[in-house]
């Protein structure tokens, strides 16, 4: 297993190109199930989750062929099962359930069970999916769906949940009549599937918004020209606040502003300059960090997943900022090995209070989830000496070539075995 090694305290300077978005990617991958024929993808981040998404696709009975255009034969489709090997890796392979369901009829997707950053329940993806037609029963760990046609129908989601509006929007797009999905998801991502999904033949309008309409098609075919996808704001969130948290000026290139409005706003609220171009983003920061109140929410509210790399900036300040996590109940992992790089945060329920800290110093953490490894690497870049961060295969599921973008403005960051002093 690899553990990063960074030597902080160096302001980040330079350009980072973004790379193609990994929860657009995934449900893409997937909506791949609907349309029968080979499909071409481009800007297909390089990630863990990416290779796990393929290797579903393989087991199912579609082949895929890597390359800058990667391409996916759905040609057949021979078993409709996620294992419990696949979704354990990666609960996003419950988006297999809704185009399986689409396509053949009958899924057979393993539960996708808690996981660090809470219990993730799934009621919302399968009562819409009853609504349409579908019935369920659980057993042995699975979900096994099934249904004999798919039936048009008005669904109104508890919360907006982003892979449950995209697993309805999956089916529906083969369902008999009209859908309606209300208090959708209106994440980038969802509009991205909406996009991919009307280039197959769909017919889907409010894709990105709180409502969603669906007329159902009844065949569904692969576009004649490859879908290049969306750069992840996500990623360049992240780079963004490397620039803000070392006191240096990155612009991230093919990176969408209208994507990241919140985080932006936070950023600028913190003392940063932002410059927001046509396909570019520039962040810096010459003078102090300012205390900001963050509270999470759906798009475009404050993203949940930005929340653990603000809380790395925000220790850096000359006072006190909040951050109340709405979205998931146990996202604060990362609040413990902050502290260990010398932060000061209390944690009440699902309000952490960030008392600013002069500085941070370096030290040996662990990552425990995607984002919460993510703050890792900044608190990291800025703080005085050597950093290890242990467990990095996280990092590998949603930042693709992170050690080498990072040295590319600067950074003295590598990888290392754990276990070897690197
Ligand atoms: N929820 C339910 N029932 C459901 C579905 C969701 O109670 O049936 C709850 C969840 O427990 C959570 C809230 O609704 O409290 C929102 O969860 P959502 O379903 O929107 O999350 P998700 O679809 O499982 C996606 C991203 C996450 C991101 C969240 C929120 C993908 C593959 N994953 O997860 O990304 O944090 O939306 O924006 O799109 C990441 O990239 O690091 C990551 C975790």
């Amino acid at each position: 297993m690899d553990k990063l090694l960074i030597e902080g305290g160096i302001p980040l300077v330079g350009r980072v190109p973004v790379s193609g978005a990994k929860n657009a990617a995934l449900p893409l991958l997937m909506a791949t199930i609907v349309a029968p024929g080979e499909h071409r993808l481009a800007n297909l981040p390089e990630l863990a989750d990416v290779e796990s998404m393929l290797s579903l696709l393989g087991r199912i009975g579609c082949p895929s062929l890597l390359g800058p255009i990667v391409r996916v034969d759905t040609s057949r489709v021979a078993w409709c099962e996620a294992p419990y090997d696949l979704v354990r890796k990666m609960r996003a392979s419950v988006l297999a359930l809704g185009p399986l369901l689409a396509r053949c009829g009958e899924a057979h997707v393993s539960l996708p069970g808690g996981c660090a950053i809470g219990v993730r329940p799934i009621d919302q993806h399968l009562r819409g999916l009853e609504a349409l037609g579908c019935t369920f029963r659980m057993e042995g760990g699975y979900v096994h769906g099934k249904v004999s046609k798919l039936k048009g129908a008005e669904i109104y989601l508890d919360m907006p949940t982003v892979t449950g509006t995209e697993n309805i929007l999956m089916a529906a797009v083969l369902a008999e009549g009209h859908t309606l999905i209300s208090n959708a998801a209106a994440e980038p991502e969802v509009e991205e599937l909406g996009a991919f999904l009307n280039s197959l033949g769909a017919k889907i309008e409010g894709a990105g918004t709180a409502t969603i309409r669906i007329e159902g098609v009844t065949s569904l075919a692969p576009p004649p020209r490859p879908w290049h996808i969306l750069p992840d704001r996500i990623e360049a969130g992240t780079y963004l606040v490397a620039a803000a948290i070392t006191g240096g000026d990155i612009t991230c290139e093919n990176a969408r502003a209208k994507d990241l409005v919140a985080v932006l706003a936070v950023l600028e609220r913190a003392g940063c300059t932002v410059e927001r171009g046509e396909d570019y983003i520039r962040v810096s920061r010459t003078g102090p960090v300012h205390p900001v109140n963050i509270t999470t929410a759906p798009h475009p509210g404050f993203p949940t997943d930005m929340q653990a790399q603000l809380m790395a900036l925000l220790s850096l300040t000359g006072g006190d900022s909040q951050i109340r996590e709405t979205i998931f109940e146990n996202r604060f992992m990362h609040v413990a090995e902050l502290l260990r790089l010398g932060a000061h945060i209390d944690v009440n329920g699902n309000l952490a209070t960030v008392h600013g800290v002069p500085e941070m110093r370096g030290a040996t953490v662990m990552a425990t989830d995607l984002r919460a490894s993510a703050s890792l690497v900044l608190a990291g870049l800025a703080a005085k000496g050597r950093t290890e961060i242990l467990r990095i295969y996280h990092l590998d599921r949603g930042y693709e070539h992170l050690a080498e973008k990072l040295r590319a403005v600067g950074a003295n960051v590598k990888r290392a075995e754990e276990g070897r002093p690197g």
